[in-house]
């Protein structure tokens, strides 16, 4: 045994002193979920996966680590899409799991705060919310299993950024160890603090590679006590970026979604998704899912959509349309939405793009990528769908009838993508919209970002982390 490896193993064995028996997963089966993302992309190993309880087992574990030179990954519910939380294969890292730090350390109902431990599921974040009849309006279709900390880290969006801003604009404070074991207690409460740079932006978005965020005070809303919710056919794109400035200056600031489905993505829903239902009674190519958000319980509300809805479908912006006429709709309404990643996945994949322009370039962005696309491979069924009410969408392509996806992949991926993310770029855009960067998008923030941007990203990261060893070969 050499030096190096006999340090690395007494290391180990100090953590699993460290974290306790129920803080290590050592069963391989047990082992398995940690070690494979989300999409089955990426599968690694790992010298020990941990699951420390506190702040301070975490601080423990990171200085153990900085000391023997073993590289961290950490990991929340594990959802993320460009395989963050996974680690390499060379078996060499530790995986550091903040699922068992679950607590939810105050609820600030004047303050409209909420501090939580990075462990605590995002439903379960928006439950502790609705106790105290407030509200937590970070909402994604992974809500059930994804973890705040993993949120955080990644600057999650989802269906009402429109209105409340990505999870970014949702943090008033963190609590972060860093990658020397220091622990960073920026658990403030305060909505304004401009006592220097503001550290906490630097941990949001940076998945992993500059700390291990374990504690974050969250901004909470009032409770929305009236919704008014439509499904709409609209002519085409076009019409669906005029229908969102209309309903916004008809309506005010109550639009919280703006979703696009085009009749493709509700098919794939339909045939593969079990109870659901077309909700208009002709096929139309393109739809959005609107909805409404006030605090006051006000009726007009749903009156105000309707006026507006009259009025587009006067001017011919609006081709069909219902509203729902109960909670039970509202959801029918947002299970054609939000199981669209599912019914695709259950179709055989896809080749996914989660690009964003601005929202008045989104018709032109639909536009040029289809026609770039079907330029390579005529066939490939186009399934656009996603935020435009922000300007994000999911470009994902899946194969021809009869083609497996790896075939499809294998002779059009890289031409269908670069071609698509030339659009992106030529229009503003970034290719990298709300699912982060990862392993999987590395290559493409290199290549697609401002060189000096990217140059920054390095002397922050070599300042925090000197050795690398903060989930490496994430991001950078
Ligand atoms: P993980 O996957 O565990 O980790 C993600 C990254 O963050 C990794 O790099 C990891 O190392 C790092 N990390 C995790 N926890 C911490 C921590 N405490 N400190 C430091 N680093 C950490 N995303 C959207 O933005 N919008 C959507 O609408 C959306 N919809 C989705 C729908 C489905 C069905 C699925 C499966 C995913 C969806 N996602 C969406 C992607 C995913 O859910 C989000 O990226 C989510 O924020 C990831 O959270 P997580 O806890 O699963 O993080
Ligand atoms: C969504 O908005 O449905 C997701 O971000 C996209 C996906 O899960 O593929
Ligand atoms: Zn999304």
């Amino acid at each position: 045994m050499s030096a190096t490896t006999t340090t690395q193993a007494a290391t180990l064995a100090e953590i699993r002193r460290i974290v306790g028996a129920a803080g290590v997963v050592d069963d391989a089966q047990d082992a398995e979920p940690y070690l494979i993302d989300h999409r089955r992309l990426y599968r690694g190993r790992a010298a020990l996966i941990v699951r420390p309880g506190s702040t301070d087992e975490v601080a423990r574990v990171v200085r153990a680590c900085r000391d023997a030179g073993i590289a961290i990954v950490p990991q929340g519910g594990n959802t993320g899409y460009c395989g963050g939380a996974t680690p390499d294969a060379s078996g060499s890292q530790l995986l550091l799991s903040l699922e068992r730090m679950r607590a939810v350390r105050e609820v600030d109902a004047v303050n409209h705060t909420l501090t939580v431990e990075a462990g605590v599921i995002l439903a379960e974040v928006q439950r502790a919310a609705e106790a105290h009849d407030l509200l937590f309006p970070l909402s994604l279709g992974a809500e059930g299993s994804c973890r705040i900390g993993g949120n955080l880290s990644t600057n999650a969006g989802g269906i009402a950024v429109l209105h409340y801003g990505n999870a970014r604009e949702l943090v008033l404070g963190l609590e972060v160890v860093l990658p020397d074991g220091q622990i960073w207690n920026g658990l403030r409460k305060l909505r304004k603090n401009n006592a220097g740079y503001d550290l906490k932006h630097l941990f949001i978005g940076a998945e992993g590679t500059l700390g291990i965020i374990t504690a974050a005070v969250l901004k909470l809303f009032p409770r929305p006590r009236a919704r008014a919710t439509a499904w709409l056919a609209v002519a085409d794109p076009e019409a669906a970026s005029r229908l969102l400035a209309q309903l916004r200056g008809a309506c005010g600031d109550v639009v919280t979604s703006f979703e696009y489905v085009p009749r493709f993505a509700l098919e794939l829903v339909l045939a593969h998704i079990p109870g659901t239902r077309d909700p208009l009674d002709t096929p139309r190519e393109h739809y959005v899912l609107v909805e409404l958000m006030s605090a006051t319980p006000d009726e007009s509300l749903q009156a105000a959509l309707e006026q507006a809805l009259a009025d587009a479908l006067a001017a011919g912006t609006v081709l069909d349309g219902t509203l729902a006429q109960s909670e039970d709709q509202r959801r029918a309404f947002w299970r054609l939405r939000e199981t669209i990643p599912e019914a695709q996945t259950r179709a055989g994949g896809s080749l996914k793009h989660d690009v964003s322009v601005p929202v008045s370039a989104v018709a032109t962005l639909l536009a040029r990528g289809m026609q770039a696309a079907r330029a390579i491979a005529p066939q490939a069924r186009v399934c656009a769908y996603g935020h435009v009410g922000d300007g994000n969408l999911h470009f994902n392509f899946q194969a021809p009838p009869g083609q497996s996806l790896e075939a499809f992949v294998a002779a059009h991926g890289a031409a269908i993508s670069s071609a698509l993310y030339g659009e992106v770029v030529q229009l503003g855009g970034s290719v990298c919209a709300e699912h982060g960067v990862g392993q999987l998008k590395r290559e493409l923030l290199e290549r697609y970002s401002d060189p000096v941007g990217v140059a920054i990203m390095r002397t922050l990261k070599s300042a925090l982390d000197p050795d690398d060893l903060m989930n490496p070969g994430k991001v950078l």
